[in-house]
């Protein structure tokens, strides 16, 4: 396969990768987002002379993501995946919101050159941090003929963009990708790939606003035991566009919080049903009265129905 073009570019937007603690020892008390991206490479002499970009976009503990920072890390990829001389983008990220970016960048961007989320769970200043590994992982991924779309990099594993989700608190491979598995891994600067690479349409940049408070506000509600369906009457009074459930087992809802969640839509409230379990998708034995989000999890249903409310505006 023909080798991809040489530049990659970094897009800096904070997370533990980028963390700083007052003790090497630290790896739990520290301050995510303190360094940029262009010192983390610097500190890494493999990559010293390496055809390499560096862009900031963001510098944020990722608990704290939002729409602002999408829509710019969007915007410069595209921009960047724009120019022939670029092969890939390297996104520097924090691991707890990372399966929410990478959903959101693999369904509004689906590009056909790789974009390669990276991230680390211990700070920079750990005695053994593992973010410089985590990053030449990232690098090589990028490199890699035939590779496209959303990926993520944590660990020596590879995540398809579509399928992440954080799995562990603590240890260093604290991704998964569900019934999936992991697209590939890299061993030793080589990727042994068990997967195809994600694909699928792109929504389109065009379509989400600039003003980001445009964007339909979508929450997430749990059916729970002892559940009353008083958080759906709340969203719905406070007029939110799209409430996505995180239902028991294979899809099923208390009935009282059903019952409020019907009532929502009929007001029209968008309403999409997913499952709670860690493992799995909705299979429906017949048509359900309240949308399956399949198997997706919460907060990959939420960023789903949130595009699909814009694509209707733009309908
Ligand atoms: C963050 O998500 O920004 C902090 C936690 C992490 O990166 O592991």
């Amino acid at each position: 396969m023909q080798s991809p073009p040489s530049l990659v570019v970094v897009l800096g937007t904070g997370g533990t990768i980028a963390g700083t603690a007052a003790h090497a020892g630290d790896n739990v008390g520290y301050s995510a987002a303190q360094i940029g991206a262009a010192q983390l490479l610097a500190a890494i002499p493999a990559l010293a002379r390496q055809p390499i970009e560096v862009e900031q976009i963001a510098q944020v503990d990722s608990k704290d993501m939002g729409f602002a920072v999408w829509r710019a890390l969007a915007a410069a990829a595209e921009r960047h995946l724009a120019r022939p001389e670029v092969g890939a983008i390297v996104v520097t990220h924090g691991t707890d919101t990372a399966e929410e970016t990478a959903y959101f960048l693999q369904r509004v961007l689906a590009p056909s050159k790789p974009v390669v989320l990276v991230a680390a769970m211990r700070p920079s200043t750990s005695l053994q941090a593992d973010g410089p590994q985590n990053l030449l992982d990232a690098m090589t991924v990028a490199r890699e003929p035939g590779a496209r779309g959303v990926v993520v990099v944590l660990a020596g594993q590879v995540h398809g963009g579509l399928d992440l989700r954080k799995v562990h608190t603590y240890r260093l491979d604290a991704f998964g990708s569900g019934d999936a598995g992991v697209l590939a891994q890299v061993e030793e600067g080589r990727l042994r790939r068990h997967r195809d690479w994600p694909a699928g349409v792109a929504m389109g940049l065009a379509r989400l606003p600039r003003d980001v408070a445009q964007w339909p506000v979508v929450e997430i509600v749990t059916s729970h035991s002892e559940s009353r369906g008083v958080l759906v009457r709340a969203l719905r009074d406070a007029g939110v566009h799209g409430i996505v459930v995180a239902a028991t087992g294979n899809g099923s809802l208390h009935h009282a919080l059903e019952a409020a969640l019907v009532d929502a839509q009929a007001a029209g409230v968008a309403v999409l049903r997913c499952t709670r379990t860690l493992g799995g998708g909705l299979i429906d034995a017949v048509p359900p009265v309240l949308p399956s989000a399949g198997a997706l999890t919460p907060v990959q249903a939420r960023i789903e129905l949130m595009l699909q409310l814009l694509a209707k505006r733009a309908a």
